[in-house]
């Protein structure tokens, strides 16, 4: 059946209506034309596989990527960087505006810097001699031999496994930003490891390092860090330095005694901002990130950052006095506890990081019964995808 593309929804999927329901089409832009077939039906929505165009947008692109469409990783390939960065634009509005009702203005215009090559990490699958991405919805795997996702340097060592690929089943890459140093674990087997260690600082193969250094360092502004391989950190190479700038002019100039960094990561936000502020007592449950952040403080001599390796909703309620909470929670958002907390501890700011505009709206829903939204700033740190970070700031009514 033919039918005509609305709009796009939260992940980059073409909307259209039939029989009075919500109709998915993947692959589909606004104002095209395409013929269609139901594959899934129920109460609410339907699901259609795309079967051919009718009448293209002009907003469509040729796709570059050899696996668009095959492998998951990537949504928007098919559409132009501007209407990507409008799209993510906009959907930020439509999801605030639907949920916290707030005003056209509060979302400021989308940040972004290159479309391709912005990754200093990837995961990679592997069976039976075969390494790359999972097909979408599958097990199946997509053979790479490179991805434009990823950094030159990643691409270079994504060569080199395949050369040396014998049966790996998962590989992690990670470089630092300025891609002057990698890392490289492997679970599995490979013919030689030696030619790998001539392209990597750190190699690990099946948990044993076969490298002297255990981590790479990296530079964001004139803040250095390390991470080790299980480590969170930040992977879009240039944009995180903007994301942390805005964070950093949030704390600036007020002098705040004690700022709270939750979800800290490697302790990097709070290393960032801990020369603006007396006191930093950052959050995080995972090991690996808090030893690194304890060591990036000493690396970066602040003395002034306090870490705490516990889940934040164990460690909330015995914190006291705070004058400004950053948070940065993972997709899952804010738990009930949390923001229950955070609206106690009533501190003068809260500034949201957040990498899912659903769970952001819900938690900003709860956290504006207390506190004005002054303003939300997207931010394109996962370009080619439908993923949107962004930074809201709240301030204390
Ligand atoms: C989006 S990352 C933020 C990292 C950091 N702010 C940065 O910019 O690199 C989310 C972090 O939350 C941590 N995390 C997840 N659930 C948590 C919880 N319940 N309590 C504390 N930390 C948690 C993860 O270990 C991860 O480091």
């Amino acid at each position: 059946m033919e039918v005509k593309i609305e709009k796009l929804d939260n992940y980059g999927r073409g909307i259209t209506y039939l029989n009075n329901k919500i109709c998915f089409v993947s692959n589909a832009l606004p104002g095209e034309i395409v013929l269609i077939e139901i594959e899934k039906e129920n109460r609410k929505y339907i699901e259609a596989k795309l079967l051919s165009y009718k009448n293209k947008s002009s907003n469509r692109i040729i796709e570059e990527c050899p696996y668009s469409g095959f492998c998951g990783g990537c949504q928007l390939n098919h559409i132009n960087y501007d209407d990507e960065n409008k799209f993510k634009e906009e959907k930020v509005r439509d999801i605030l505006k639907k949920f916290v009702n707030i005003d056209f203005d509060i979302v400021k215009s989308i940040v972004y810097h290159e479309r391709n090559h912005y990754r200093n990490k990837v995961i990679l699958h592997g069976k039976n001699g075969k390494l790359g991405y999972y097909k979408n919805k599958s097990n199946e795997i997509i053979p790479i031999t490179e991805c434009l996702l990823v950094n030159k340097r990643i691409n270079k060592i994504i060569s080199i496994l395949n050369q040396i690929n014998v049966n790996i089943e998962e590989v992690i890459i990670k470089t630092s930003n300025d891609q002057s140093q990698a890392m490289v674990s492997i679970s599995g087997e490979v013919s030689d490891d030696s030619l790998l260690l001539q392209y990597c600082d750190v190699l690990i193969l099946n948990g044993r390092y076969l490298s002297s250094k255990k981590y790479i360092e990296t530079k964001i502004g004139d803040k250095k860090y390390q991470e080790s391989i299980q480590s969170f950190f930040q992977i879009n190479t240039t944009l995180t330095k903007d994301l942390y700038d805005e964070v950093f002019n949030q704390i600036k100039g007020n002098r705040y005694q004690t700022v709270l960094d939750l979800y800290c990561g490697t302790g990097t936000i709070g290393i960032y901002v801990s020369g603006e502020c007396d006191k930093i007592i950052s959050i995080d449950c995972s090991f690996s990130n808090i030893e690194d952040a304890k060591n990036n403080a000493v690396l970066n001599k602040i003395d002034n950052i306090e870490f705490i390796c516990d889940k934040v909703e164990n460690r909330i309620d015995k914190i006291k006095g705070v004058n400004a909470i950053i948070v940065d929670p993972p997709r899952a958002g804010l738990d009930k506890k949390t923001i229950s907390y955070l609206k106690k501890l009533n501190p003068q700011k809260i500034i949201y990081v957040s990498c899912d505009l659903i769970t952001l709206a819900r938690d900003l829903k709860d956290l504006s019964e207390a506190y004005n939204i002054r303003y939300i700033k997207p931010f394109n740190m996962f370009p080619r995808t439908y993923h949107c970070e962004s930074i809201t700031v709240l301030e204390r009514r």
